[in-house]
């Protein structure tokens, strides 16, 4: 099994965050902010679960004037039972609070309020009725996951937006039976499910699916499906070779130098002879080559970094 990736190289672009964030969910976090905002709907973000930041980094981009935004993970701290603690040395050993914030610096000018304990608190530290999205992506153990739902239902204004992370992955049952024990007994409507999270409201879903209907059908990269389970329209999408939708580059972004114009007289075969790459430097400067991680399926690399056993 292997763990994170050294992370002592500031990231030049979301993609080289280590993390689980692929291309279809950054769309729909993407669209969903956009929307409460279009909607002139003012509230704060959280975030249970944040790595290394790669959906944190994200959100924060969605912050409005007088907006809060808080995130909560245990980082190097001791969780609160075995099962935590194993999931956690598992999946998660070489997270750092200092890695975290590093990344996130790199995309923001000042850090969201950092509560470093087990999501358990949370319902003590931010207000209900509060907020406008909360992303639940702590731990992935059914009793923990339990927990981050009514909190997440306290903490959200009505016609928020809770997302829940690896809610059919067959490596985290236990998120399984809590989001759908949440959608047949706690209240929870679905809005739409992509292959790896689920989107929901205590709030109507009706309008917000339309709409997302009429986007998602408007795209060529996205197939879909609707079909109905218990009284619930279930919107399913997923990806056809999605790419990541645009986000602004990292303060240590260096774009890649474009390969130089043959001088006249070489010819064509010594002048298509591919540069030589740039050698790496020191650890914790910045990118100006090749990118630190390997290329994959999410946004353009792998799934970074740790072991996908648990995400
Ligand atoms: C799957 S990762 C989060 C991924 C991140 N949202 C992303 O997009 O890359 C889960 C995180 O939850 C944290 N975690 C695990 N158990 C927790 C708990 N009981 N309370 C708070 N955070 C916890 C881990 O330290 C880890 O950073």
């Amino acid at each position: 099994m292997t763990n994170a990736q050294a992370t002592d190289t500031y990231p030049g672009e979301l993609a080289d965050v280590p993390g689980w964030f692929p291309p279809l969910d950054q769309m729909l976090f993407t669209w969903f902010l956009e929307r409460q905002q279009k909607q002139g709907m003012s509230g704060d973000l959280l975030e249970l679960g944040v790595y290394m930041g790669k959906s944190a980094i994200l959100l924060g981009h969605h912050l409005q004037g007088g907006e809060k935004f808080t995130v909560c993970d245990l980082f190097e701290g001791d969780a609160p039972d075995e099962a935590n603690k194993a999931e956690s040395t598992k999946s998660y050993a070489s997270l750092t609070q200092q890695a975290f914030e590093r990344n996130y610096l790199s995309f923001h000018d000042t850090l969201p309020t950092v509560i470093a304990a087990p999501s358990s608190v949370v319902s003590e530290k931010v207000a209900p009725d509060s907020c406008r999205f909360v992303h639940v992506d702590a731990s992935h153990l059914y009793e923990h996951v339990y927990g981050d739902i009514g909190a997440a239902q306290d903490i959200l204004l009505p016609e928020g937006i809770v997302v829940l992370d690896d809610f059919r992955s067959e490596h985290t049952p236990g998120v399984s039976v809590a989001a759908w024990e949440a959608v047949l007994n706690r209240g929870l409507r679905p809005v739409c499910l992509s292959t790896q999270k689920l989107y929901g409201t205590w709030g109507d879903p009706e309008p917000l699916q339309e709409e997302l209907l009429d986007m998602l059908r408007q795209r060529t990269d996205v197939g879909l499906s609707v079909q109905e389970a218990a009284g619930h329209r279930l919107v399913r999408a997923r990806s056809r070779g999605m790419k990541p939708p645009p986000f602004p580059p990292s303060r240590h972004y260096t774009a890649p130098v474009p390969a130089s114009a043959p001088a006249a007289g070489v010819t064509e075969s010594r002048a298509a002879r591919p540069a030589r790459p740039a050698p790496p430097g020191p650890a914790g400067s910045p990118r100006t080559c090749c990118p630190p991680w390997s290329p994959g399926p999410y946004g353009g690399h792998a799934r970074s970094g740790p072991d996908p056993g648990v995400s």
